[in-house]
């Protein structure tokens, strides 16, 4: 029996958690409904058990979660602009799924689900940086689902006695994020259009900054999160981010000294629900996991650009 669940597995982040159990040898299922993963992300991952399905579906939870004890709850429908063009979409998937995965790992004795949350839901707040004890300020659709997914986690916690982790993940980046569609990662859109010498747009003046965290970081922060003790970490919320945060403006600069593109960007309107700054305190994560980024922005930057050169 698979001991570790990776929802998402065909996603960037949940493939990447997935190799990294396979590559020391654990036992890994994965689940993915191919509605956002991609089945290029499970290449090299042959030894991982997979499930194609749903996660709205609670079927295809119970399937998942038999046998499991620890559940790495990726799956979602990441994009804050996605969420605001349908909205309902996003609630199935995020909120009604992760519903779904806990009430399915609960009844098959899942020892610990780790969650991926979001620095979204501290939502547009000018008090920098963001710390856990700040009360939640949700401007979007996606911001209330993934606060909702965090809610269920501690509620499930404290009722069923379910261990659960939530990790608030500030904008992930690195290999295997899809660089394709209009709702990706602005980094993954930014190296795949100046690759190819494509000029990309900034929404905005370009001066909103986030905390970038490169993908690597991550997946270490959810092997800490599945293995730090109970008593420490079982109910609990965290950042995870670098706690370093960089301007849209100045990414794009580093970006034509690793791509050769040469010329200006593009800029356009800003999005609707997009924050401004975003900033983490990690001394929490620090505190509770042994918690230290690894993998400084510039050098995750410059390994994504090497990877998207090979991929093509
Ligand atoms: C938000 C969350 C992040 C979460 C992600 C999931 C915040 C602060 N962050 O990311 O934790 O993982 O949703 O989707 O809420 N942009 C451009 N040009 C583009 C694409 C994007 O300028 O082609 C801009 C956006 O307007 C935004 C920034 O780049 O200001 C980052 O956008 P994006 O990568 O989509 O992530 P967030 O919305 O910040």
């Amino acid at each position: 029996m698979p001991k570790y669940l990776v929802t998402g597995a065909a996603g960037f982040i949940g493939r990447s958690i997935a190799a990294a159990l396979l590559a020391r040898g654990d036992s890994v299922r994965g689940v993915d409904s191919f509605i956002t993963g991609k089945h290029a992300n499970l290449e090299g991952l042959q030894a991982m058990e997979f499930l194609e399905g749903d996660l709205a579906d609670p079927a295809v939870c119970a399937r998942a979660c038999a046998g499991v004890d620890i559940v790495f709850h990726q799956a979602a429908l990441a994009s804050v602009p996605r969420s605001v063009a349908d909205p309902v979409t996003t609630n199935r998937m995020c909120v009604d799924a992760t519903l779904n995965v806990l009430v399915a790992a609960k009844d098959a004795g899942v020892r610990r689900v780790v969650y991926a949350g979001s620095s979204s839901v501290y939502g547009d707040t000018p008090t920098l940086p963001k710390r856990e004890q700040m009360l939640p300020h949700p401007i979007t659709p996606y911001a209330v689902a993934k606060l909702a997914g965090e809610h269920y986690l501690a509620a499930f916690n404290c009722v069923y006695g379910l261990q659960t982790v939530t990790l608030r993940y500030f904008n992930v980046f690195g290999p295997y994020q899809d660089p394709t569609s209009h709702y990706s990662g602005v980094l993954a859109i930014f190296c795949r259009k100046m690759l190819a010498g494509q000029q990309p747009t900034i929404y905005g003046d370009g001066e909103q900054s986030r905390d970038f965290t490169y993908i690597d970081n991550v997946v270490h922060a959810n092997l800490l999160a599945a293995s730090a003790p109970a008593d420490k970490v079982a109910g609990r919320m965290m950042n995870l981010a670098t706690g370093s945060a960089v301007t849209l403006n100045q990414t794009f600069q580093i970006l034509c000294g690793l791509t050769g593109y040469q010329g200006a960007p593009a800029y356009a309107e800003a999005r609707s629900g997009d924050i401004k700054h975003s900033l983490a305190d990690i001394g929490l994560a620090r505190e509770l996991l042994g918690y230290t980024p690894s993998v400084d922005f510039a050098e995750g930057l410059r390994r994504t650009v090497e990877w998207y050169r090979l991929a093509g």
